[in-house]
């Protein structure tokens, strides 16, 4: 297993490119399903998360043709065999995603069965809501050994009013899943309280390059015309908003002056709004014609002064960017407050950014981080994704070595992290564990 060994400390300088986004990239490969004719995906990141679902695509009857380029992958999918609509657990499990491909494979081929997914480090996280949707819009479904079995009636879906609202707000995915069925529903379908990700915008922008009729995406009420088929499409996805907000993080802690190229701004103004509150400045360079792929540089003169912070469903602040922005706030001069609205158990980072010297005192879905004068490296444990980006962060400005065990959390959604953070200045290496045998074990 690999780890990643950190010296903290130093300032960065120079240029990061953002990948394209891993959020927005599953549910539009799994769209591909929805077509007989070839879907050309570029800017997709190569990542464990993506390699799955192109794995798990393989499984139910699709080629997928991988082109490497100098901007992430060009896939090209195409489906060849439609009779098996089985994901299996055992694809499932590495990844919640999967799920995304209940929705097209019922609308497409009138039949599903989807493994459950289980829990996962960041809480219960339910699918109640994405079989709800669906059963509006006709789906008869079971559960059978542990797998969600699903059938049209007659074939085909009918459109119908889902409301998709839950006890934290939307569903990302749900709403991927009932938009991307609903295109191919005999009728229409209007989708109430759906995410507004723009994820969910991208998705749509490709479901009517391929002869969908989607309004509305990107606001709560999205409204589907059902068509009988949908052709082929080439997209580019779009950036990866998670990725340039990690970075920025990265830039404020070590106090640097840091480009990103490729950044979509547009659809970060909750997270750059904050980093303004904490005296960080995110100067625009270049919109490029496309403020989704803007150029802004990231500078900190002054102390990160403390805010408070919510997350909460787009446009509010993100989730995702929740355990980065408080190994920021480990460094600032005051007391913050940080509430998690949408997963109130996601506080794993806690107690091993306590261990590099933070402060942080949690009481449920809040934590009170009080800003200290440093922290000290340590022998951490990444226990998922964001909570590892977020150990990352406080690394990188800690004194001394930081070893971060279990960095495989960290390759599911951060294509190139030691590359791109070492090619502006910092110091950071992936090594075996073995050669950390006696750190790891002190953890
Ligand atoms: N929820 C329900 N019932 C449902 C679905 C969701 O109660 O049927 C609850 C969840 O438990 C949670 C809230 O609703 O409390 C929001 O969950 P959502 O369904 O929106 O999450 P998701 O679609 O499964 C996506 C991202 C997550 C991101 C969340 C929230 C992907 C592949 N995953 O998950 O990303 O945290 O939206 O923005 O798009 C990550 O990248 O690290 C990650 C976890």
């Amino acid at each position: 297993m690999d780890v990643f060994v950190i010296e903290g400390g130093r300032r960065l300088s120079g240029s990061i490119r953002i990948h394209g986004s891993k959020n927005a990239a599953l549910p539009l490969m799994a769209a591909c399903l929805l077509t007989d004719e070839p879907m050309i995906l570029s800017d997709v990141p190569n990542l464990s998360d993506i390699r799955n679902m192109t794995r798990l695509l393989g499984e139910l009857g699709v080629h997928s043709g991988i082109e490497d380029t100098d901007h992430g992958q060009t896939i090209t999918h195409r489906v060849t065999d439609a009779t098996q609509s089985h994901a299996r657990y055992e694809i499932v499990r590495t990844m919640r995603a999967s799920i995304s491909t209940l929705g097209p494979l019922l609308a497409k081929r009138g039949s599903a069965r989807v493994s459950l997914p289980g829990g996962c480090a960041i809480g219960q996280r339910p699918v109640d809501l994405h079989l709800r949707g669906l059963e509006a819009l006709g789906a008869k479904i079971t559960l059978e050994g542990g797998d969600i079995e699903a059938t049209a009636p007659n074939g085909r879906l009918i459109g119908a009013p889902v409301f998709l609202g839950g006890p934290f707000g939307s569903t990302v995915l749900g709403t991927a899943n009932i938009l991307s069925a609903a295109t191919l529903a005999r009728g229409t379908t209007i989708i109430e309280s759906a995410a507004c990700e723009p994820e969910i915008v991208d998705l749509a922008n490709m479901l009517n390059a391929m002869g969908a009729k989607i309004r509305g995406a990107g606001s709560p009420r999205i409204t589907i015309e059902g068509v009988d088929e949908l052709g082929g499409t080439s997209h580019r996805v779009m950036p990866d908003r998670i990725e340039a907000g990690t970075y920025m993080c990265a830039a404020a802690i070590t106090g640097s002056d840091l480009t990103l190229e490729n950044c979509p701004l547009d659809a970060m103004m909750s997270a750059t709004d904050t980093l303004g509150h904490m005296g960080i400045d995110v100067e625009v360079n270049d919109r490029n014609g496309d403020p989704m792929r803007s150029s802004c540089t990231i500078s900190r003169s002054g102390e990160i002064k403390p805010v408070q912070i919510t997350t909460q469903p787009h446009p509010g602040f993100p989730t995702d960017l929740q355990a980065q922005f408080m190994a920021l706030l480990c460094l600032s001069n005051g007391n913050s407050v940080i509430t998690e609205k949408i997963f109130p158990e996601r506080f794993l980072h806690v107690a091993e950014l306590s261990r590099m010297g933070a402060q942080i005192h949690r009481q449920g879905a809040t934590a009170v981080v009080t800003g200290v004068k440093e922290l000290t490296g340590a022998p951490v444990m990444a226990s998922d994704l964001r909570a590892s980006a977020g150990l990352v962060i406080a690394a990188l400005a800690a004194r001394g070595t930081t070893i971060i065990n279990r960095v495989y959390h960290i390759d599911r959604g951060y294509e190139q992290l030691e590359e791109k953070l070492s090619g502006v200045g910092a110091s950071i290496r992936r090594a075996d564990a073995e050669e950390f045998a006696d750190s790891a074990m002190s953890i």
